[in-house]
């Protein structure tokens, strides 16, 4: 054991590896965000039974182009479209093409949209027409958990603490928490540090939010199993046993005395919300 490994131990320190925002970025910030909860608002209106993911798709790219702004996923790492569609089984990354939303399905609708070079990153779960109790079930365990995780996020908390009222919230109700993707730092980048897992992983216990930080909040809930595979298509990310998977994503700034919710929609379930 090295001098600095054995510091490491006898008196762990916190760590802050990301970024910190001003006033004026937060303005930046706030800005980027309100036009991506509008878009939201404005694809809520359109997701029902009989649309097809690709119409949304389109809607969400001529919508965000007529603003004079740009979708983030469209073309990031080769992603095809413009907005991720998670029909079901699928708990993230779902590509928008032909197929049909039919009664009874939850899907996640994300969106990312860059204004002025900032980033805003939202994403939610629908139900489709009148779905089943378990879906529904579902749908409101994931939604809470999201909203009891930015509740534990407090000036000079830990990812770690996050991490733990979520999963915490989630496996008390019989769900598990997806482990391979995870929440993430933005605000001139996509992805940035910190990384925001949503189970409590031992690398976070001294990973702590401070005012200035803007991050992600987004668990993906499981009804079976947390593993997942990935399809052929390099994207599309399943549930190993297709079990029904949920999420919810708000983009949060952490400020002097508190988080602000910056994706908050007009129009969207509210903390408290009942499906
Ligand atoms: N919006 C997703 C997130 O919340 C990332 C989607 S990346 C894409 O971080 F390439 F699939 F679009
Ligand atoms: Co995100
Ligand atoms: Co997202």
């Amino acid at each position: 054991m090295n001098l600095s490994r054995i510091r490491d131990v006898l008196l762990p320190r916190p760590r802050r590896d990301y970024p910190l925002y001003e006033n004026d970025e937060l303005q930046m910030l706030r800005k980027a965000t309100a036009f991506n909860s509008q878009l939201m608002d404005v694809l809520r209106e359109h997701v029902r039974p009989g649309i097809t993911t690709n119409e949304l798709d389109r809607l969400a790219a001529s919508y965000t182009r007529d603003h004079g702004h740009a979708a983030a996923c469209l073309g990031y790492k080769g992603f095809p479209k413009s907005i991720c569609t998670s029909i079901n089984d699928v708990v993230c990354h779902g590509i928008p093409d032909d197929t049909v939303l039919q009664e009874g399905d939850i899907v996640n609708v994300d969106i990312t949209t860059i204004v002025d070079g900032w980033y805003g990153d939202q994403s939610e779960t629908f139900l489709v027409g009148e779905v089943s109790k378990e879906a529904k079930a579902l749908t409101q365990v994931t939604f809470d958990a999201l909203h009891v995780g930015i509740r534990a996020a407090r000036p000079y908390c830990t990812i770690y603490d996050i991490a733990k009222a979520i999963t915490r919230h989630a496996e008390a109700r019989g769900y598990s928490v997806v482990r391979s993707y995870q929440g993430h730092g933005i605000g001139r980048e996509f992805h940035q540090k910190p990384g925001v897992p949503h189970y409590p992983h031992e690398s976070t216990q001294r990973s702590i939010i401070v005012p200035g930080c803007c991050f992600t909040i987004e668990p993906m809930i499981n009804i079976g199993t947390p593993d997942i595979y990935i399809e052929p298509d390099g994207w599309t990310v399943r549930t190993k046993d297709h079990s029904l998977s949920a999420q919810f994503e708000h983009q949060i700034f952490m400020k002097a005395d508190g988080p602000e919710i910056l994706t908050l929609t007009k129009q969207g379930p509210q903390e408290g919300h009942c499906f």
